[in-house]
């Protein structure tokens, strides 16, 4: 894929990875960005801290349709068609399924999976314009793997891989390459609420996103060789992870008791 003269719609492009992608983007040529976010402080910020590019924003909650239809619009009236898609809004609620709140559990799958979805429905009309175009979808490595305390988040990111493998297949016809990231622990807002060691800067992740993008790559994992045998080892011998988990499991449920970020 060639970057130049690319318009890029992203969401949650204000934090975390979202914005080290833009600044990735940036960095290679990229000039174009719409930009959804919840908070307008954050997306004024986004703004000042990187001059060089046009930047359309569109406050709005990933969750709510009329919100996407705004970021549509705007984009259809400004560019009149788009290259790429980036779905990078998430939010995370973790902990026992029988202590997350109603309220949790459906935002996290509607911030998560139904805004992914629904958006790029949306956006179709415009990235089938391009002659080059992609969807960038942001899973996570629980997508692959899930682990206890995060039932409903491994669910969606499992779900966004499958969503995008389908739509990968189903646009087969239209130069339209479509391909998840599934990152690990990132140092992030995100992960503020949460206790763990080792993490990968947003700036690492972002260069993968990207490196994986040009490359045409369906699948960008974060995590080494050791994470792809891990994989490997879910779908092979699941209960090998399984028998991880029991072993760990008051220490994985001690670390993640106050993990949220919504
Ligand atoms: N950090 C990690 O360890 C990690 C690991 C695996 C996967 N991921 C995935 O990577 C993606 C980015 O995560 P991150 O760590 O960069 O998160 P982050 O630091 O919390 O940033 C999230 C971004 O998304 C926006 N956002 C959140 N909810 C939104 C909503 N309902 N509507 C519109 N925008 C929304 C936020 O802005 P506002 O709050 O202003 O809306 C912010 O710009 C997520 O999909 C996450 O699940 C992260």
């Amino acid at each position: 894929m060639d970057l130049k003269n690319k318009k890029v719609l992203i969401t949650g492009g204000s934090a975390g990875i979202g914005k080290s992608i833009i600044q990735e983007l940036v960095q290679r040529g990229v000039r174009d960005f719409a930009v959804v976010g919840r908070r307008k402080e954050a997306l004024d910020a986004l703004k000042a801290e990187i001059p060089s590019a046009n930047f359309l924003t569109i406050q709005g909650n990933v969750a709510k349709v009329e919100d996407l239809d705004k970021a549509i619009s705007t984009v259809s009236e400004a560019w009149g068609e788009l290259d790429i898609l980036i779905n990078n809004a998430g939010v995370v609620s973790a902990g026992l399924l029988s202590d997350l709140s109603d309220e949790d559990i459906i935002n996290q799958i509607n911030i998560n999976v139904t805004g992914l979805i629904l958006l790029t429905k949306k956006a179709l009309p415009l990235l089938m314009k391009s002659k080059e175009g992609a969807i960038m979808n942001l899973s996570s490595g629980y997508g692959y793997i899930a682990m206890p305390f995060y039932s409903v988040y491994a669910a969606t990111k499992a779900a966004v891989g499958q969503f995008s493998d389908a739509m990968r297949r189903e646009l087969h016809q239209y130069p339209i390459h479509v391909m998840t990231v599934y990152p690990s622990a990132t140092d992030t807002d995100m992960m503020k609420t949460a206790v763990v060691g080792q993490m990968d800067t947003p700036e690492e992740v972002a260069k993968a996103s990207v490196d994986g993008l040009l490359n045409g790559e369906i699948n960008v994992i974060l995590g080494g060789k050791e994470r792809e045998e891990q994989i490997k080892m879910n779908f092979l011998e699941p209960e090998k992870i399984d028998a991880f988990a029991a072993a760990n499991y008051e220490a994985l449920r001690e670390r993640t008791k106050q993990h949220r970020s919504m």
